[in-house]
């Protein structure tokens, strides 16, 4: 287990750095909070004791020995000067120096303090001596201001913290099969039946598992997003030609199925264009090959098997859950499409993780972040299955 000194310096951030705290504690790391007076201010040093599940009264000293990681989140303009100077005047600073290993910093303050250049001297003293910056971003910082110092989210912090313990290859020498975006079926050579998907979660899907060290193979279905780099892109315009990639693509330890697949095509389709005419046209819908249902009759072994259900309302998780049965998958994500501000086209998303051994809802937030909680579910199915 990795030990994790976890400094906390004095801005508005700080309350951000409580799921931080979290998100390190519930990845199996030893988090000891060094909170700073500033900091205290904002969220009490006993809240970051409770959440790293240790005592208030715990003497810290003992642990600022030996650390595999020193982070602090967020880091004020004066925790910067003081890191990057020496200064050694309260818990964190003074870790500081006694720590020999990596130390990320995530800095947290309005624009104009980011931009001054006393701050950037002392980011370039600290960037020189090998201390790892992560954010500040781009946004609304807490005063309303627009610019450069918003922290990076805890998320991103947290992946950057597992790579530096050098634990971010949890999928390596895993391959993965996704799919992405929404499938056209054609009524003529230039119509179709089409839905609203753009692909986003599924790329931000494809993205995630390469990041953590996969194989991946992304079948992109007329995608409205930039597929990400280092994956394999396979073109899929319909369910047929997805199908037929889907059974070229057996043996991937992971399939997460994020497109919008059509249940129906039109029955008969032309090669021309069809001309305008006064008469109505009768269009006839078939269904189509159940591609989920048929991974989950002939899933090879060991495999993980991950489908997504965009349907409406409480009567649509209801039709998640009998659907992970019904198609024999391992887990459905399920995102509800009634609401407009999430899903389809949209860069946020909110979803419920349906498995047979329980469900967990995913807050709204990025689909990146949407797409890390689902692969950390998969990988622990993963390793369940193995
Ligand atoms: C409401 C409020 C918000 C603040 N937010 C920030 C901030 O986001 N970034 C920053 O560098 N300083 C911020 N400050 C100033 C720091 O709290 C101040 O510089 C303090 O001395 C930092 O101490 P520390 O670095 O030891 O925690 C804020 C102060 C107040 C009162």
């Amino acid at each position: 287990m990795a030990r994790v000194l976890f400094g906390v310096t004095g801005g508005i951030a700080a309350y951000k750095a409580c799921d931080l705290v979290r998100l390190l504690v519930k990845g199996g790391h030893d988090v000891v909070p060094l909170v700073t007076p500033g900091a205290d201010r904002f969220v009490r040093a006993r809240t970051f004791a409770a959440l790293a599940r240790r005592s208030p009264a715990e003497d810290p000293y003992p642990h600022l020995t030996r650390a595999d990681l020193f982070v602090v989140a967020p880091a004020t303009a004066n925790t910067l000067a003081k890191l990057a100077h020496g200064l050694a005047d309260n818990l964190v600073t003074e870790a500081a120096l006694a720590h020999r290993g990596p130390t990320l910093v995530a800095p947290a303050m309005n624009p104009r303090m980011w931009a001054n250049p006393a701050t950037r001297a002392n980011l370039e003293i600290l960037r020189a001596r090998g201390t790892v910056l992560v954010g500040p971003d781009e946004g609304e910082v807490a005063e309303g201001e627009w610019g450069v110092g918003r922290m990076a989210e805890p998320e991103e912090i947290y992946a950057r913290a597992r790579t530096l313990l050098g634990e971010s290859e949890t999928l390596l020498g895993k391959s993965v099969l996704v799919t992405a975006g929404g499938t056209r079926e054609p009524l003529d050579a230039v119509r179709f039946v089409g839905n609203r998907s753009s692909g986003r979660m599924g790329v931000a899907l494809a993205d995630t598992a390469r990041k953590r060290g996969a194989k991946v193979t992304l079948l992109a279905a007329n995608l409205a997003v930039e597929p990400p780099a280092g994956v394999d892109v396979i073109p899929t315009t319909t369910a047929e030609e997805m199908l037929a990639a889907v059974r070229a693509n057996r043996g991937a330890d992971l399939v997460l199925m994020a497109a919008a697949v059509a249940d129906y095509r039109p029955t008969d389709r032309s090669d021309d264009k069809r001309p305008k005419a006064d008469a109505p046209w009768q269009v006839t819908l078939e269904p189509t090959p159940d591609i989920l249902a048929e991974l989950g009759a002939r899933r090879e072994n060991g495999q993980v098997l991950v489908g997504f259900a965009a349907d409406r309302g409480a009567n649509g998780l209801e039709r998640a859950r009998e659907k992970l049965a019904r198609k024999a998958v391992d887990l459905i994500v399920f995102n509800d499409v009634a609401r407009d501000d999430i899903g389809f086209d949209a860069p946020d998303n909110e979803v419920v993780l349906v498995s047979a051994s329980g469900e967990t809802h995913v807050e709204k937030a990025p689909k990146d972040r949407i797409a890390s909680a689902i692969v950390d579910r998969a990988e622990e199915l993963l390793r369940e299955r193995s």
